[in-house]
């Protein structure tokens, strides 16, 4: 019996003192009483415990980036984590909801599924005939049906389950042979409404709202708020989703430094200031900041911006925890990284262009190219990150500080 203890106890390892009580309190009771039903006892509190304790793992990253190791491995490798970052941090944070083209009439109703294959939330998103845009619950207050399966023209959104009617406000309206329900309708058969940030055309929704929208956006916008954001046009055409064999959190911090850039995109290198390649940080964003070596392929920057006098070639906000908005001189292409599995990520570029005659210039060009070589070497540290002979590494000072602020904010989140 001794032996059977042993053996279902040495899967993981969380290193905590009292795991190892209870584990020596299994085994004492196997050998004392030979009784099954002790050890089993004992047996299932140890793997609770170790489960909860893995669940709610707390995450440490010094704050001065030359003393920090970078977060710990498991961050990308457990799939119980998988599923409390989806909770900690993505419903926490902000998301892309899309764009005010999306219901551009009073009537228009567009089902979304929010991140789909990981939070798959559903949602859609009305115009009211007061022309007021209202992201919405997609499911049906009665018996959880599905409303709107497809983009529609509506006066109301009727649920084809058994006829249950909403306003395009997500009011209740009506349903049919519910008269004798007591306390009916009441609050909770509206639709629930979701906040709504629209910035330019984009619009970004909060699941749970607890973090203000301000410590993500707000410096972006004070800093590019003079472009003439409704002014940009959606390409479809330009627009296409990657897969990648790759954890979100790993594409991500390859986005957040620019210290690859002379070891991986030879063409980017060849237009970027490496020397004059800087980053910014923000409570839950940051910023790099793309020089240009040509004149030619940088920002017509008005007086009034803070970058004026600088050959800006690009604007690389990132916004915590998955979205990256790449202004160019011809536009913004807004980079949504969608986690599908703990090993693999779907990558959304929308593409919204401005000045037509500026595509394909400077630091905004060749970007499938570079996509591709990204791809490339984050799929390689997907293979690397699960040997068992790394644990964490260190950061540049002077070129990972983007690096070290996502891993800060993680552990800052995950608490
Ligand atoms: S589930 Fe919608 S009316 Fe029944
Ligand atoms: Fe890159």
């Amino acid at each position: 019996m001794a032996k059977l203890v042993d053996a279902l106890c040495s899967g993981r390892s969380v290193g905590n003192h009292v795991l190892v009580r209870i584990r020596s309190w299994a085994q004492a009771f196997a050998i004392d009483c030979k009784g099954f039903s002790f050890t089993f006892f004992f047996l299932s509190l140890y793997y609770l415990t170790a489960k909860k304790m893995i669940m709610s793992k707390h995450f440490y990253v010094d704050e001065n980036i030359a003393k920090a190791k970078t977060i710990d491995k498991e961050f990308y490798t457990s799939p119980d984590l998988f599923e409390t970052i989806k909770e900690k941090l993505f419903s926490s944070s902000w998301q892309f909801v899309g764009d005010t083209d999306t219901v551009t009439n009073s009537g228009d109703a567009c089902p979304i599924t929010l991140l789909e294959n990981y939070i798959d939330e559903p949602l859609v998103l009305t115009k009211d005939k007061d022309g007021e845009i209202h992201l919405l619950t997609n499911v049906c207050t009665h018996r959880g049906n599905i409303i709107a399966d497809k983009p529609c023209k509506v006066n109301n959104l009727r649920c084809k389950y058994h006829g249950r009617l909403f306003q395009l406000n997500g009011k209740f309206l009506s349903m049919p042979e519910f008269k004798e329900v007591e306390n009916f309708p009441s609050a909770d058969d509206d639709l629930k409404i979701l906040p709504l940030l629209q910035w330019g055309k984009w619009l970004f929704t909060s699941l749970n709202n607890k973090l203000s929208q301000e410590f993500f956006f707000q410096e972006m916008m004070n800093r590019v708020g003079w472009l003439p954001l409704n002014d940009f046009v959606f390409r479809a055409d330009l627009s296409k989703d990657f897969v990648v064999k790759a954890n979100w959190a790993l594409y991500c911090e390859n986005y957040l430094e620019g210290f690859h850039i002379p070891f991986v995109h030879a063409g980017l290198n060849a237009v970027i200031d490496f020397g004059n390649y800087t980053t910014e940080l923000f409570k839950y964003s940051n910023l790099q900041l793309g020089i240009a070596k040509d004149n030619d392929d940088c920002f017509d920057l008005p007086v009034s911006s803070i970058d004026f006098g600088k050959k800006v070639a690009a604007y690389y906000f990132f916004v915590f925890p998955n979205m990256m908005f790449n202004f160019y001189p011809w536009g913004l292409s807004i980079n949504v990284v969608k986690p599908i599995s703990i090993s693999a990520s779907k990558i959304s570029f929308y593409t919204y262009v401005w000045k037509e005659n500026k595509l394909n210039t400077g630091a905004g060009s060749g970007l499938d190219e570079v996509e591709m070589e990204d791809e490339e070497v984050v799929e390689n540290v997907q293979r690397g990150i699960r040997s068992r002979f790394y644990d964490h590494g260190r950061y540049s000072v002077t070129r990972e500080q983007g690096t070290h602020h996502f891993h800060r904010i993680i552990a800052e989140l995950m608490k």
